[in-house]
């Protein structure tokens, strides 16, 4: 939710903080991190591509349901020696809780550590550290939901593309919603597009567009145009760029990333929408979901954010209300896959307690379980957002190290453990998940 960079780097330690940190936390997960420090690459595991069946996923012929996160921050803290160990330490306590699939920026715009550090220019030290995190995701068996550009400024974003086009003298406007339908920036874009899907990973030799390690692509990370509330300029481009994607790379599930607000023609904006607001944002759920390049459709959940006034039961109410309605919405009209790509609880409100995240995480998980057990379209949620220890100043106030709360530890592990019971696991780490269920698997 708040991706702001975090330019405060850990003063040179950052290799040892999060191994320090492992080392105190509780005992039983200890025992699961034994093997923390004798990693090295296996080469065994062997992935295959993620596909769609109507409004399930599937992998290797069997329905896959997610227990996915976010960590955005995976590619910048790879640039630096320092920081890299991160990477590591968290995809390898994620495949110990058993998740699949870790949501990333696969951007970094003319900012700090950018990728792209002009239009079509790019910084190949950084690229080999997104080539670092997708290697390292391979090794423990984890996807990668790979997200393009942002609709915020943090990492550069849509207002960094308006900006470039403005200093080269080709910009049509200084809206930042120019992104969407300025010519020379829609061709910025597309070289990025076509520079990132046919990289050549310097590690494993694949190209992106062949690497199934790649779950999928998202086009743009909460999109709104709200100089276009009709919703026209937004769809314009999300079909553009689908259609630009797909004849480069068809191997790979797409979807938009959007936040989930139905748009001002559909009868939703007043029984399911948060506040009235939420119709103007030129987005609109169903529309944007629909064209056939889509694959799968992407809601976030932020119920303390989008509310003004309203309890926190009466938010908690709405999480499940918001839930439901998109994943009818993915049976009935979209026949696409749902995934809840975003979902936090802010620290910041008044009156938090750790314990309402739990609460708020169980809810979002139990309806991906009621989802999974009817083979419903429902097919994963992703939280916002997890981090290892010792890297407190890029937090935001959504995120967690899961391990350090037992009962957060138990709620998300017990989510693997269901799903994992009614479908099978599709994960390579099987044996780990014998070890975390104790008899619940
Ligand atoms: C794909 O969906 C159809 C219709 O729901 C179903 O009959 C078929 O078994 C599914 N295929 C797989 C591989 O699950
Ligand atoms: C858009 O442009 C305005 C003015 O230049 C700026 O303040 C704002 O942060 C930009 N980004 C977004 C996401 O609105």
């Amino acid at each position: 939710m708040v991706k702001s960079p975090g330019y405060r780097m850990v003063g040179g330690n950052g290799l040892f903080f999060p191994i320090l940190g492992f080392a105190s936390i509780v005992a039983f997960i200890y025992l699961s991190f034994g093997d923390l420090l004798s990693v090295r690459y296996k080469n065994e595991i062997s992935l295959s591509f993620v596909e769609r069946n109507g409004s399930n996923f599937i992998v290797d012929g069997e329905l896959f349901y997610i227990n996915g996160w976010n960590s955005y921050w995976f590619m910048d803290h790879a640039v630096h020696y320092d920081s890299r160990p991160r990477i590591r330490a968290m995809l390898q306590a994620a495949a110990k809780m058993g998740l699949t699939v870790c949501r990333t920026w696969a951007f970094n715009d003319g900012d700090y550590n950018a990728l792209q550090i002009s239009p079509g220019q790019f910084d190949e030290r950084v690229f080999q550290s997104l080539d670092y995190v997708i290697a390292e995701a391979r090794e423990v068996g984890i996807r990668l939901l790979l997200s393009l550009v942002n609709n915020l400024d943090a990492y550069g974003g849509k207002t960094q593309y308006v900006k470039w086009a403005w200093t080269e003298g080709v910009g049509l406007s200084s809206s930042n919603d120019s992104f969407f339908y300025d010519p020379s920036i829609r061709i910025y874009f597309k070289n990025y597009l076509k520079t990132i899907l046919t990289r050549k990973n310097t590690i494993t030799g694949l190209e992106y567009r062949d690497d199934p390690t790649i779950f999928g692509w998202e086009l743009i990370n909460e999109p709104r145009c709200i100089t276009d509330p009709s919703g026209d300029t937004l769809q314009g481009w999300i079909e553009e760029m689908s259609t630009f994607i797909k004849a480069i790379d068809n191997k790979h599930l797409l979807t938009v990333g959007l936040e989930g607000f139905y748009g001002p023609k559909s009868p939703k904006r007043k029984t399911v929408n948060p506040e009235f607001w939420a119709a103007d944002m030129g987005v609109d759920f169903i529309r944007n979901s629909a064209p056939s390049t889509i694959d799968f459709a992407s809601v976030h959940i932020y119920p303390d954010q989008w509310f003004k006034k309203k309890s926190l039961r009466g938010k908690l109410k709405f999480v499940a209300e918001w839930m439901h309605s998109h994943i009818e919405d993915g049976e009935q009209v979209l026949k696409k896959p749902v995934m809840f790509t975003e979902f936090g609880l802010s620290d910041l409100n008044k009156g938090f307690d750790p314990s309402q995240r739990d609460e708020f995480y169980k809810i979002v998980f139990d309806v991906i379980y009621e989802s999974a057990k009817k083979k419903g379209a429902g097919a994963g949620s992703f939280a916002w957002q997890f981090l290892v220890e010792g890297m407190e100043d890029f937090n935001d106030d959504f995120g967690i190290v899961p391990w350090k709360r037992a009962s957060t530890y138990k709620i998300i592990t017990g989510h693997t453990c269901r799903l994992a019971k009614i479908h099978g696991t599709v994960t390579p780490v099987t044996g780990n998940l014998k070890d975390i269920c104790n008899g619940r698997w």
